[in-house]
């Protein structure tokens, strides 16, 4: 069947024929036993070539588990890098190396020294969108679909939370711990407004408000629910509802209508589309398995200390 994607040309969008491409990556995954995991976020042709397209927690259990000697990671660094740090003998390519994510540049692991040297005692849960270096200086790593619980797993009464402050003070109304979060954020989700959900459920009264909880406690408060990004497509697939505002990247919307064709859709802002999510295409994963480049290594000192933080989210 031929297979078509939406490109932007020399700023001219159309719709191009990806049938040739596709079949091309398709046997050089097999000729280099690679897989390919392809974030929620990504571009509706690379999630089609993907072996696996999940949420950070299913990615990051995927690149544990699956056999394959080379893992293509269509996503942004730290998630390429978490794939490293659990598959040290795999080699892992990021076809897209400028794909980096603002808010895990926003602590680095000198800061969070310092913080915790500020609260002896104190646990620390650094969220997946983190460095290798700042897991590694982390008691455990946390997504967006196990905070809650991860927090709750916790001894220490106090948490140190990075580097997301709104997915902190979402974690903290469901636990009886101190929690302080660090002052990072995401771009994307950080902008919605409650504004905008009164105003999408003015035009969409049935609609039910599914958000992502690294929304501003103030949007929190006006969804209906609150997801990781497989949370979201489980509670459309799955809810008697048949209409959604989904307050997610927008990424989200193409495998909602696959799944949910019998569902609708709207995005609370049709600007949430985070830039590093779609610097990945065909060509670069087509190139990345030609050239086995660019490749992620985390070195081993950091990378068996960030390992322990994952290992240990990984196994509650
Ligand atoms: P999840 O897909 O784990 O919900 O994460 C969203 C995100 O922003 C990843 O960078
Ligand atoms: Fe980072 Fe936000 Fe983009 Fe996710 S959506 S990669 S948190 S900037």
């Amino acid at each position: 069947m031929k297979k078509s994607a939406i490109t932007r040309i020399q700023g001219v969008y159309r719709v191009q024929d990806v049938s040739g491409i596709v079949d091309e990556i398709l046997h050089l995954k097999e000729k280099k036993n690679a897989i390919i995991l392809a974030h929620n976020y990504q571009k509706s042709e690379v999630q089609e070539c993907a072996d696996v397209v999940g949420d950070s927690l299913e990615l990051a259990r995927a690149a544990a588990t699956m056999d394959g000697d080379v893992i293509v990671f269509c996503g942004v660094d730290f998630m390429a890098e978490t794939a490293a740090v659990l598959s040290p003998d795999k080699t892992v390519l990021l076809p897209a190396p400028d794909a980096c994510c603002p808010m895990a540049e926003m602590i680095t692991a000198d800061q969070l020294k310092l913080v915790r040297s500020r609260h002896p005692g104190a646990a620390v849960v650094c969220y997946v969108n983190t460095t290798a270096e700042v897991k590694a200086e982390s008691d455990i790593c946390c997504t967006s679909s196990n905070a809650v619980a991860v927090v709750n797993s916790l001894d220490a009464d106090t948490v140190i939370f990075v580097p997301d402050r709104n997915l902190g003070a979402y974690a903290a109304r469901f636990t009886k711990k101190t929690v302080l979060p660090w002052e990072g954020f995401c771009l994307v989700h950080d902008r919605y407004t409650p504004a905008q959900v009164a105003d999408a459920r003015r035009l969409h009264p049935d609609a039910v408000v599914l958000v992502h909880p690294e929304c501003r406690p103030a949007v929190i408060d006006c969804a209906d629910h609150v997801a990781s990004t497989s949370g979201i497509l489980k509670l459309v697939r799955t809810l008697p509802e048949k209409e959604f505002i989904i307050g997610t990247e927008v990424g989200i919307l193409h495998r909602l209508k696959k799944e949910s064709p019998q569902k609708t859709c709207y995005p609370l802002s049709p600007a949430a589309v985070c830039v590093n999510m779609k610097k990945t295409d065909l060509v670069k994963v087509r190139d990345a398995l030609v050239s086995m480049q660019p490749r992620i290594t985390v070195p081993d000192e950091i990378a068996n200390r960030a390992r322990k933080a994952i290992e240990r989210m990984l196994a509650l």
